[in-house]
């Protein structure tokens, strides 16, 4: 499980895990001694709370960190939502965030790139991975980041810095097809405007 493997810590906290498929894995097979799920609603609550009895795991009814208490958890997880949404969780009570964070967005984690450099988080990890559709998967480490040395910002910012550093065969594929798609509409301004950073993004690729 590409986002398990980030993750080793002796007290984690997952944020709206619904079934608490990851934390349960993390549990049984070791990698965490002990969770804290926060849940935003009822009904994932209950699943969560079901999937996690009789483990060392406790499962809060709350919004994102306001159910977290500062220095409680050594690594937090946040999958399977959108990257605004996150950004939002995330940026809410900064003081409560632990020194690891695993990241996986539904959708471009454009987003949650600039927030970590704001925030003071560096990249650590970048995957890409094939599923229902193509997940990234971001691991971050409070500290300097020096993961965009040599690359220029906004491609990087956008599709990945260590994506483009790495020249994953995923991302290829994947800015390839935004390419087709993009040259579809042209006349937009704004598309436009994509292109040349997605034409950077595939010039840094050897594209
Ligand atoms: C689509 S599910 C993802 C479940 C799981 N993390 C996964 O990747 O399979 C998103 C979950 O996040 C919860 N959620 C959304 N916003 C939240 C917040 N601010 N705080 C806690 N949980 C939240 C929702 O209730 C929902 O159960």
């Amino acid at each position: 499980m590409a986002v398990a493997q980030e993750i080793r810590a002796p007290t984690h906290a997952d944020i709206g895990a619904d079934h608490a498929l990851l934390p349960r894995y993390l549990l049984l097979s070791g990698r965490v001694e002990r969770v804290i799920v926060v849940e935003k609603n009822r009904g994932p609550w209950e699943n969560s709370r079901r999937a996690l009895a009789g483990l060392n795991a406790e499962v809060r009814l709350g919004d994102g960190l306001s159910a977290l208490q500062a220095g409680e958890a050594d690594a937090l997880s946040l999958c399977g939502m959108g990257a605004g949404r996150m950004v939002r969780i995330l940026s809410a009570h900064p003081g409560r965030l632990p020194p690891r964070l695993v990241l996986q967005p539904n959708d471009s984690a454009e987003p949650l790139r600039r927030w970590a450099l704001s925030a003071g988080f560096a990249l650590v990890n970048e995957q890409m991975v094939e599923g229902f559709w193509r997940y990234g998967i971001l691991t971050l480490q409070r500290g300097t980041c020096t993961a965009y040395a040599g690359l220029p910002l906004e491609p990087a910012l956008r599709y990945g810095p260590l994506l483009l550093k790495a020249r994953h065969p995923l991302l290829e594929a994947a800015l390839q097809e935004r390419q087709q798609y993009l040259q579809k509409l042209v006349q937009v301004e704004k598309v436009r405007a994509e292109l040349e950073v997605l034409g950077q993004a595939l010039a840094l690729l050897g594209v």
